[in-house]
């Protein structure tokens, strides 16, 4: 069977990683989670204990290596030899991961990154600009979304699950924000591709949308 190059953009909370991880282990395929490189420049940029400006972020991207360890279904991530596994998904770095991900020598270099890692095939690679800007000839082409509400209530289990004190009200007006800034930023903002295809998964199950992407992919 054909090597495919499988891209999955959407917004925050969509359960692309989720389903992404899943498919990508059932293919036999990489999985590359191209949010957990904008994280781990945030995570970085806080680790400087400095004031986070636009020229600090710039700065950290020129030479942080960062490596996304894909197996059995699970990623671990490392930045310049640490692991940031859980590091990276605190509310600190969600709270400035949109600014990161909106600077051009950021964008530049992780596309540079993700362009090398997708150039073999057998990979599924999602995020927020996949199918529009880092694999635009990507085999499978799909937009993950759902309710705001559904989106909301998926990550509130996750962050109780992790030990958070969350708020669900609170975190809906997160994601609205986040999608807000992600949408409407200049360079490669999140936006479906014309040849992708909507997958509205408010009323599916995880093990459905992994098949429903598996299907797509044969
Ligand atoms: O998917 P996530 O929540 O881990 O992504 C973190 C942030 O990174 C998100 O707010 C938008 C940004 N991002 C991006 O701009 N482009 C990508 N390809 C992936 C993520």
């Amino acid at each position: 069977m054909k090597k495919l190059t499988v891209a999955i953009d959407g917004p925050a909370g969509a359960g692309k990683s989720t389903v992404a991880q899943l498919a990508a282990k059932e293919l036999g395929y990489t999985y590359i989670d191209t949010g957990a490189m904008y994280r781990a420049v945030a995570w970085k940029t806080l680790q400087q204990g400095k004031p986070v400006t636009d020229d600090l972020i710039n700065e950290v991207v020129k030479d942080i290596d960062i490596v996304l360890d894909y197996k059995e279904g699970k990623t671990k991530v490392f930045v310049d030899g640490t692991e940031v596994t859980a590091a990276i998904r605190t509310p600190e770095v969600t709270g400035i991961v949109s600014q990161v991900a909106a600077l051009g020598p950021v964008r530049e270099r992780l596309t540079d990154i993700q362009r090398q890692m997708g150039a073999q095939g057998a990979v599924i690679m999602d995020g927020r600009d996949i199918a529009t800007n880092v694999l635009p000839n990507a085999d499978v082409k799909i937009f993950l979304t759902a309710s705001i509400e559904e989106r909301a209530d998926r990550r509130f289990k996750e962050m109780k699950a992790k030990g958070y004190d969350v708020d669900v009200e609170q975190l809906k007006q997160e994601i609205a924000a986040r999608d807000k800034a992600d949408s409407e930023r200049e360079i490669s903002p999140l936006v479906q591709a014309e040849d992708a295809e909507l997958l509205d998964t408010s009323n599916m199950s995880i093990d459905e949308v992994v098949e429903a992407i598996i299907q797509r992919c044969r």
